[in-house]
């Protein structure tokens, strides 16, 4: 039974049960919805702008104002670290010397006949196997028996083997163009080292009960076999392509008169190139030392060619990125030391327990500027739609000095970094400095998935509330940060209640919303910020008239407590850690 097994889909939240929160209450919106929508582009609403500027801001203060939260590096120093931010188009020779131009291809098939386009590597085998006796039953005995087979039954479609088989067992219209009944276990998923994920259920079909592995399609089936592999939506062979490349960069023209093919330019495809080429300006007008870093927080766009998964994969989103430059012998203890800090960061801000991993990455999934032996890893997160499995929220990666080399080449530029603290010792006792191109280490997050990671974490679902449901923020990113109440709106409440609104608005304001709500019944302005995920809720009463009291209301416990009006900015500001 492999590791996962337990987690069966009856304990997944719902993640359409998370999107329609997400519309219902301003979070996240179709991008261009009244006109029908736009593929993989995605609006955020009041709330869900300023989720995500806390969270942006969180990741600012915490690497870049604090320098690692004031964490000292593997060195025993603090860690240095400075922002830029640089252009979203840059010289289109930019991104030849970086290899997206040439290289940043994802490879696509094509069915002829219903001219949809599909990843390669989101194209899953399944295969439906008979049941076999009891001894038999394990899970890497039928992946065996799958290989075997090579050209599958059925293709599926997903971002990972569990995601491709959860649909076509439970998407109606899937399901019975798969000649499945019902699914009869919960999904299994596991790792097995001829096929590497997989995931497994028992199904029943018009011919009985099968057992149903689904598996990554094995190496070159695609490429040599395509016509014999079904199509996954009508199960048709030979109607697939071979994989063709299909590059991701999203182009425009500079100049009214320019055209496509001189004046090309491109939208830049993740914000860690326009760190790299200001490397030397930075070293030049600053007094930065290596080791050090350079941070930047933008837009980034790919053409992807499948969007998927709410927000997970866009075609704009944004990142969070830092490219920390080091000398080459220091390179493996500053990629232990990032791995590890961002991993205690994202758990911070209450992504904790087991829905997050770090995962070091197997040497077959080197990056192209990883070099064998170099750490890599991901943080990633358990979302409703990966699960049991997990998707990636960061990478961390030891790029070595791939990239200043490419463009110290490419632009015929010298980026190389004079260190005066290394070297032989010259006569009078002082090192004679060292020349050397640093090595990076890149911490790059998705603030856009990370941004989902929190509100599918915050999802909380409770029969006993009348909203049914409540988002669990941390304080700190909540974007609500506390709500004030007239109990009613009369008898004097109001009057009392407005101006300690606007007394918390002038201390707090900087750090979220202070709402103020006067309107319908104080049970349904509860419900609205417990799916807001406002954590504190202060109502005025007529108790407050002659006491000078208010009622704190707490979203987690739903505890309530009274305490003195005039304590409440000082109780806040504990409250959020202030
Ligand atoms: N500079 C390295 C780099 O860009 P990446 O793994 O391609 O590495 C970094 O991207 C992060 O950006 C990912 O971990 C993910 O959080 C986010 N990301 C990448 N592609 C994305 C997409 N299409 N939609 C949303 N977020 C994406």
């Amino acid at each position: 039974m492999s590791a996962n097994a337990e987690q069966t889909e009856s304990s997944v939240k719902s993640m359409d049960d998370i999107m329609s929160l997400c519309k219902r209450r301003g979070f996240i919106y179709p991008a261009s919805e009244i006109y029908g929508g736009v593929n993989g582009f995605w609006d955020y609403g009041p709330l869900g702008a300023q989720l995500k500027k806390n969270l942006r801001d969180a990741w600012w203060t915490d690497v870049v104002m604090k320098g690692c939260d004031g964490k000292l590096g593997p060195n025993g120093k603090p860690v240095e670290i400075v922002p830029v931010d640089t252009s979203i188009i840059q010289n289109p020779k930019v991104w030849e010397a970086s290899g997206h131009v040439g290289g940043f291809n994802d490879p696509m098939v094509d069915d002829k006949e219903t001219k949809q386009r599909f990843r390669a590597d989101h194209l899953f085998a399944v295969y439906l196997l008979e049941p076999v006796n009891e001894m038999k039953t394990d899970e890497h005995y039928f992946i065996g028996g799958a290989i075997e087979r090579a050209i599958p039954d059925r293709t599926a479609v997903g971002n990972t083997p569990t995601e491709a088989l959860k649909a076509i067992c439970n998407e109606s219209t899937l399901r019975k163009a798969n000649g499945i009944k019902k699914l009869i276990s919960g999904i299994f998923s596991g790792q097995d080292h001829r096929v590497g994920s997989f995931a497994t259920a028992w199904v029943s079909t018009s011919n009985g009960e099968r057992y149903i592995a689904c598996v990554p399609l094995s190496d070159g089936i695609l490429e040599r076999r395509a016509n014999e592999v079904p199509s996954p939506f009508t199960g048709k062979a030979g109607h697939l392509t071979p994989p063709r490349a299909f590059n991701l960069m999203f182009k425009t023209v500079l100049g009214a008169t320019g055209n496509m093919e001189d004046n090309a330019a491109y939208l830049r495809p993740e914000t860690a190139q326009g760190i790299f080429i200001n490397f030397k300006n930075v070293v030049d007008t600053t007094r930065v030392a290596v080791p050090f870093g350079i941070a930047q927080t933008g837009k980034a766009f790919r053409n992807e060619v499948t969007p998927r998964n709410f927000t997970f994969r866009s075609r704009e989103f944004e990142q969070m990125e830092i490219e920390f430059f080091c000398h080459p012998d220091e390179a493996a203890g500053w990629y232990a030391f990032w791995r590890d800090w961002r991993m205690e960061w994202w758990q911070s801000l209450g992504l904790e327990g087991d829905n997050l991993i770090l995962r070091e990455h197997d040497s077959d999934e080197l990056a192209h500027y990883a070099k064998e032996g170099a750490g890599t890893s991901d943080i990633e997160y358990r979302f409703p739609f990966t699960a049991p499995g997990f998707g990636e929220l960061e990478g961390i990666a030891d790029r070595t000095n791939f990239d200043l080399k490419q463009h110290a080449e490419h632009a015929g530029a010298k980026l190389e970094y004079f260190d005066n603290t290394r070297g032989e010792l010259a006569k009078n006792g002082q090192p004679k400095g060292e020349r050397y191109l640093p090595h990076v280490i890149e911490p790059s997050a998705g603030l856009d998935r990370g941004v989902l990671a929190l509100l599918c974490e915050a999802y909380t679902p409770d029969p006993e509330r009348a909203s049914g449901v409540y988002m669990k923020f941390h304080p700190r990113l909540a974007p609500i940060k506390a709500a004030v109440f007239p109990l009613v709106k009369k008898d004097g409440m109001p009057e009392v209640a407005a101006p300690l609104a606007a007394a918390l608005r002038k201390r707090f304001g900087h750090l979220g919303t202070i709402e103020y709500d006067e309107k319908q019944s104080i049970g349904k302005r509860y419900a609205r910020m417990d799916e807001a995920g406002c954590p504190f809720c202060f109502t005025i009463d007529g108790d407050t008239l002659t006491d000078n009291t208010v009622t704190v209301r707490h979203r987690d416990t739903l505890d309530q407590e009274r305490i003195a009006i005039d304590s409440v900015p000082d109780y806040l500001a504990e409250k959020l850690g202030l």
